[in-house]
């Protein structure tokens, strides 16, 4: 298969200007969970490419504003949640929900701001859709909606958003690599024999099917008998799991959102947000499922399943990122295109989806 961008697409700084201007912007990109933002004036702050948002349920609605102040353009918010209203750090200019500046300090010592003026700087609204649990965010005012863009992988996003039980836990990590090359890493299974051999790739069935629309790729990858035998004797525990699975599933949404689930038992959500040319951050979260009864979710053979997903997150994010730093050294010294295999068909549907971003 062929490769459809060139070593220079991850090296060069007009192409990742060009990304951050026309690709981030058009597309859905995701923000958050709705359990994180359920309570009034519970907020969100994240980025889209490299634009700072905010998102804040305004009693009970989202809203999305650009978390930069319009006086002398402080990042407001710099944790990635809270709760209240929207004030910069700097001199304490205050935003209501719709982003109109609602404060000023010392409002009389600017003889230069008129009302018009200050209409003139309310924050940048941007638009936000949901799908099941999920909060993604467009920066641009027209496009597709979310379900339009998800397409058929709609039911299925939605579907395991819902099953996210626990939160069991969190990796960040910045990669010192171009954000494309940490996506492609994700879209692909090839390299777990080498690089996860302890893991991910000790009990491979080699059996998988790859599914690509216009903006998701779906992968599933059937377990191999010895683990098969092994989740014949404790799926019974599992049988209330909303996501029914046998097998390993992994859903991405382009450009950098991704959620994959070890037989409906364990999730996890990644996230891969650039940082510069080179610099990108890879955010991984591991849920446990829903169970019904809950007090299943506290079983000593749950807990041992979770605890399992819980020691290989860390592991395998770190094993990808070394890869990762390894192949954006090796690309400055590649003279062609590097060639793909079926089991990387993924990464041709995501530079596709790129191409028509970025012809
Ligand atoms: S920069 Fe925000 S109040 Fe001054
Ligand atoms: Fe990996």
């Amino acid at each position: 298969m062929d490769n459809l961008l060139a070593p220079k697409d991850y090296a060069e700084s007009s192409i990742f200007a060009s990304e951050m201007e026309n690709l981030f912007p058009a597309t859905w990109v995701f923000a958050g969970l709705r359990r994180e933002v359920s309570g009034d004036g519970d907020w969100i702050a994240t980025r889209v490419g490299d634009t700072s948002i905010t998102i804040q349920n305004d009693q009970g609605r989202l809203r999305v504003l650009h978390n930069v102040c319009s006086h002398r353009f402080a990042v407001m918010r710099t944790q990635p949640h809270g709760s209240g209203p929207l004030k910069c750090p700097y001199h304490g200019w205050m935003y209501d929900c719709e982003g109109n500046v609602a404060a000023i300090p010392a409002r009389p010592r600017f003889s230069n701001l008129d009302e018009d003026k200050i209409a003139g700087m309310r924050l940048r609204q941007f638009t936000v859709e949901t799908c099941g649990d999920l909060i993604f965010v467009r920066l641009n005012p027209e496009g597709p909606s979310l379900r339009e863009y998800c397409g058929e992988a709609w039911d299925t996003l939605e579907k395991f958003s819902q099953a996210l039980g626990l939160e069991l836990h969190v990796t960040t990590l910045r990669v010192s690599a171009n954000w494309k090359l940490v996506v492609e890493n994700s879209l692909e299974s090839y390299h777990s024999g080498c690089v996860h051999p302890e893991t991910l790739g000790s009990d491979r069935s080699y059996r998988f099917e790859i599914k690509t629309g216009y903006h998701f790729t779906r992968y599933e990858e059937a377990i191999s008998a010895p683990v098969a035998a092994k989740w014949g004797r404790i799926k019974n525990t599992f049988a209330s799991r909303p996501a029914s699975l046998d097998d390993y599933v992994f859903y991405s949404l382009f450009p950098t959102f991704s959620i994959d689930t070890l037989r409906g038992a364990t999730f996890a959500l990644n996230v891969i947000r650039p940082l510069s040319l080179t610099e990108t951050e890879l955010h991984s979260r591991v849920f446990a499922t829903r169970l019904n009864p809950p007090e299943l979710e506290k079983s000593a053979l749950v807990r041992a399943f979770n605890d399992y997903a819980i020691s290989m997150a860390p592991l395998v994010v770190g094993q990808d990122k070394t890869i990762c730093e390894a192949v954006q050294a090796g690309l400055s010294q590649a003279r062609f295109s590097a060639t793909l295999s079926e089991e990387e068909a993924r990464i041709v549907a995501f530079q596709k989806a790129y191409r028509r971003y970025l012809p």
